[in-house]
């Protein structure tokens, strides 16, 4: 009779011991599941923060969007930021942005935008899609991404 006891309190005790390290595995995982902070996330490829070119992007992006408001009404626009930074401006990867290939995308892009500069109503369109093209060419072959976005750029495009 006691050894039976004696039996059931170390089946009871072994039991608790059991859930309880099965507890701990769970807590442990759990903490380990655990998302980092939140900066290790764009560390990957970007550990100083947002590069010169895509800060310039950004802004030809945004000047494009003012842009086409204003092509949309037929008018000329005014190219307000200083574009030929493209082919300074420090790039994530430094060596795509080096290559040669980047450098005549950059080069038909820019010519389409002094184009734009000189653009009478007529053509106004026609150069301003050109200029939207030029962005999309480049994008397609280095970095099609930010292509969902550019799309947005287009006359024909609409929310
Ligand atoms: C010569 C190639 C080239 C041309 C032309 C070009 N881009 Fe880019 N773009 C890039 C590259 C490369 C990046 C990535 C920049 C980096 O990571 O440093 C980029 C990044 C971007 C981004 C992402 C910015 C962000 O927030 O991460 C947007 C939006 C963008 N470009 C829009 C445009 C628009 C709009 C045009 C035309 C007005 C354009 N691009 C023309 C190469 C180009």
């Amino acid at each position: 009779m006691r050894r039976i006891k004696l039996n059931l309190v170390t089946f009871y005790f072994m039991r608790i011991l059991l859930s309880a390290s099965l507890l701990m595995l769970v807590v442990l995982i759990l903490a380990c599941a655990d998302p980092a902070p939140a900066p290790a996330k764009t560390s990957i490829y970007n550990p100083n923060g947002d590069s010169e070119l895509t800060l310039l992007m950004r802004k030809m992006f945004d000047d494009a969007m003012r842009m086409k408001a204003t092509v949309a009404k037929g008018e000329v626009p005014k190219v307000l930021a200083e574009f030929k930074a493209i082919h300074t401006a420090e790039a994530t990867e430094p060596d795509k942005a080096k290559s040669e290939k980047f450098k005549n995308f950059a080069n038909a892009y820019l010519a389409t935008v002094e184009a734009l500069q000189q653009a009478t109503p007529v053509e106004v369109k026609d150069i301003y899609e050109g200029m939207v093209a030029s962005c999309m060419s480049c994008h397609r072959a280095m970095c099609p991404g930010p292509m969902v976005r550019i799309k947005k750029l287009h006359l024909s495009y609409q929310d």
